[in-house]
């Protein structure tokens, strides 16, 4: 019986216990064995793990988090950890290894690779999105979704009081999130990686304030300024300083942080995370090694584990293309 190795790594998404949970049942059907290793690499380093039946994955597609826990270790940065790991890899008679995380565990997952010789293969599970190769990494449509609703909730008490808001979204350095949720709950002001420079940091702070002054005086609105976390130069409080400063208004900066984390996996979740988990175990029974389980339009394929953490991935042209035009419209009102 082929032994594989599970673990889940860095910023825990929802949807991971999905792909658990099929990676588990798949190689039942396939007959191997799962080892799950807790708190990310920390239990590889310690040889703390578990044999992963299927009665340990029942009811649990429906929960956030990760039952294996996660961690970000920062051991397996140090050619020291990388050996330890191995070793325990050794010591155990592991064939296979697959990871559930992101950038960070992909590099550790690579490190492994070049002093081992069993298989690893990756599975993208973070809310941020920002892994090249798959469409979609786990979690991220849940994350956009709990942004949504918290966001149209904020909306209905802006709108009642007429107030602005700056709300902050998680997304490291990408702005998935932010896109996506700004397009989404009809934000007026949508700031992310891809439309921001900070050298234009003035004028936009500027232009920003004239529409904020002209919402609250001409028009009796609410107005809502979506922002992605480490964007602003001196941090989003500095840019909710600076407008009121500018207009005399109040911009109370609202940070979604932690929970955009959690919560109960949306259906595309649940299933992307289903569909990766059988294809990593496929991908370990066709020889397969260093590939990232990806999905693009729809289909699932393997990207080598270098290419997808090479660059981070662009949000999607048609969505911010979207967006301006709609926004050139809204402007011109
Ligand atoms: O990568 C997921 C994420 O939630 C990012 O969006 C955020 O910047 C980061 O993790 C927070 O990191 P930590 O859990 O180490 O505080």
């Amino acid at each position: 019986t082929r032994r594989i190795a599970l673990l889940t790594s860095g910023g825990d998404a929802p949807g991971m216990n999905a792909a658990i949970r099929a990676v588990v049942l798949a190689a039942q059907h396939y007959q191997a064995e799962i080892y799950g290793f807790y708190h990310g690499y920390n239990g590889l380093l310690n040889n703390e793990f578990t044999l992963l039946t299927q009665a340990d994955v029942q009811g649990i597609i429906h929960r956030g988090g990760t039952i294996l826990k996660s961690a970000r270790c920062q051991e397996m940065r140090d050619e020291q950890g990388v050996k330890q790991a191995v070793n325990v890899l050794l010591k155990n008679k592991i064939d296979a290894l697959i990871v559930i995380g992101g950038d960070g565990s992909f590099n550790g997952l690579i490190a492994i690779s070049k002093q081992w010789q069993g298989q690893v293969i990756g599975i993208p599970g973070t809310i941020d999105n920002d892994i090249d190769g798959t469409d979609f990494t786990i979690g991220f449509s849940t994350a956009v979704n709990t942004g949504i609703e918290a966001i149209d909730k904020i909306r209905d008490t802006a709108d009642a009081f007429d107030r602005v808001f700056l709300v902050e979204l998680m997304g490291r350095h990408s702005g998935h999130i932010t896109f996506n949720v700004g397009v989404s709950c009809a934000a007026e002001q949508i700031l992310s990686f891809e439309n921001f420079q900070a050298k234009d940091e003035k004028k936009l702070l500027n232009k920003i304030a004239k529409q904020i002054t002209d919402a609250q005086q001409k028009r009796h609105s609410s107005y809502l300024i979506v922002i992605a976390e480490n964007l602003w130069p001196g941090g989003s409080q500095a840019l909710a300083n600076n407008l009121k400063q500018l207009t005399g208004i109040d911009c109370p900066l609202c940070t979604l942080g932690y929970i955009q984390r959690g919560g109960s996996p949306v259906a595309k979740d649940r299933l992307l995370a289903t569909k990766m988990g059988v294809a990593a175990v496929q991908a370990i029974n066709n020889g397969q090694s260093n590939m990232m389980i990806g999905e693009q339009n729809n289909s699932m394929l393997l990207v080598a584990l270098s290419t997808a953490i090479q660059h981070q991935k662009q949000v999607s042209q048609t969505l911010v293309e979207a967006q301006e035009n709609i926004f050139a419209l809204t402007e011109k009102n």
